[in-house]
């Protein structure tokens, strides 16, 4: 579903469900990473791009001081939220965080109704928390009357309420693909200064988000577990960060042993993966961007452990089939892959791909 259409049938269902119009309908995208996982607690490099699969909000006035009334559209259902209540552990939750979070500092004392729709699956791997995180700060932007709220702060607040609110330890880079990214760029963020750069994608190759089918989980703590072994890795090497070595110290990080060596060696490769990347980008050298993508995942694999069996078997095939290049992209364990593939090739490698595996779906292509 496009983002007009989108938008028309969340600000319908908001007004029949509380019986008036919105006072705005504002969107924010999922996201694909291209290169750089697990990189951006490590105040490492990040590529993501945003995609057209999108989270809608549409917001006004509340009849309940206090409360937000929320309508989700894809559940069909209704729920109310204490504006000044704990978490749920449920998807209102980081509506709640986003309020209480929010830059523009809405009266909590005051309330509010919200409809939600999407065109974003969830649990693929592309960055559903973070859309919808970006798309209630927005929204209560709106409805504050700003139009144009700093992308930057609204991806700080977002990060913010998965750290401080939800409790997941992500970095930044779900937020600030949403928040900042462009369509149809690759966004080069530095996660350690904020600074980023656009490059621009091959005008010969494509980008294909494929889910493998396989729904990712983050909370079951897997993903904390890598953040702590990263900060174990730091104690070891005697720094603060895993920004501060690269691949001339990969000795170093060898010498350490044991899963704190593979964790760092993983974040410290995939940086430069990404610093090559950009470059690959530039030059539209798609051959060298592909053979990154297939060490990142590799990495990911026997470095990172963060693959799976399906995963790693749509990759191999993936590249048997004719992409250059092919990774699980993402938290991981499970989730989606994106790969490269030459355009002329792609209506061919699609409907290959989504036979030979029934269970995969393919979520976009850029
Ligand atoms: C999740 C997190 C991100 C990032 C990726 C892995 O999507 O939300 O911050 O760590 O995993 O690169």
């Amino acid at each position: 579903m496009d983002s007009v259409m989108l938008k028309q049938n969340v600000g319908d269902a908001f007004e029949r469900i509380f019986g008036s119009a919105p006072s705005a309908v504002v969107t924010a995208p999922g996201r694909v990473n291209l290169l750089g996982e697990h990189t951006d607690y490590n105040g490492g490099f990040v590529l993501p791009m945003p995609l057209n699969l999108e989270i809608c909000i549409a917001i006004g006035p509340g009849s309940k001081p206090g409360h937000a009334e929320l309508y989700s559209l894809n559940f069909d259902a209704r729920a109310e939220i204490a504006l000044d209540g704990d978490k749920a552990d449920e998807w209102s939750d980081f509506i709640l965080g986003s309020f209480r979070f929010s830059p523009d500092k809405p009266d909590l004392a005051k309330g509010y109704s919200l409809a939600v729709g999407s065109s974003l699956p969830m649990g693929a791997g592309i960055s559903s928390s973070a859309a919808l995180e970006v798309a209630s700060l927005r929204a209560i932007a709106a409805l504050k009357g700003e139009d144009e709220p700093d992308p930057v702060a609204i991806a700080i607040a977002a990060r913010r309420v998965e750290n401080e609110f939800v409790g997941m330890p992500c970095g930044i880079m779900d937020q600030f693909a949403s928040s900042v990214g462009t369509q149809h760029m690759a966004l080069f963020l530095d996660t350690k200064t904020l600074d980023y750069e656009l490059a621009p994608l091959f005008s010969d190759h494509r980008f294909i988000t494929l889910h493998s089918g396989v729904t990712h989980k983050l909370t079951d703590g897997s993903y904390e577990q890598r953040v702590k072994e990263c900060n174990s890795a730091c104690e070891k090497l005697g720094i603060a960060s895993l920004r501060e070595v690269g691949i001339s110290d990969l000795d170093r990080i060898n010498a350490i042993g044991g899963v704190e060596a593979q964790r760092a060696r993983h974040v410290v490769t995939d940086n430069q993966r990404v610093l090559d990347g950009v470059e690959a980008l530039k030059s539209g050298s798609a051959g060298l961007f592909g053979k990154l993508m297939v060490q990142s995942h590799l990495s990911q694999k026997d470095d990172y452990e963060i693959t799976v069996e399906e995963t790693d078997t749509l990759v191999e095939v993936a590249l048997q089939m004719g992409a250059v290049g092919a990774r699980q992209t993402g938290g991981g364990f499970g989730g989606s892959i994106v790969c490269l593939v030459k355009e002329d090739l792609v209506d061919r490698w699609c409907e290959d791909m989504t036979t030979r595996f029934p269970e995969t779906t393919v979520l976009a292509i850029s």
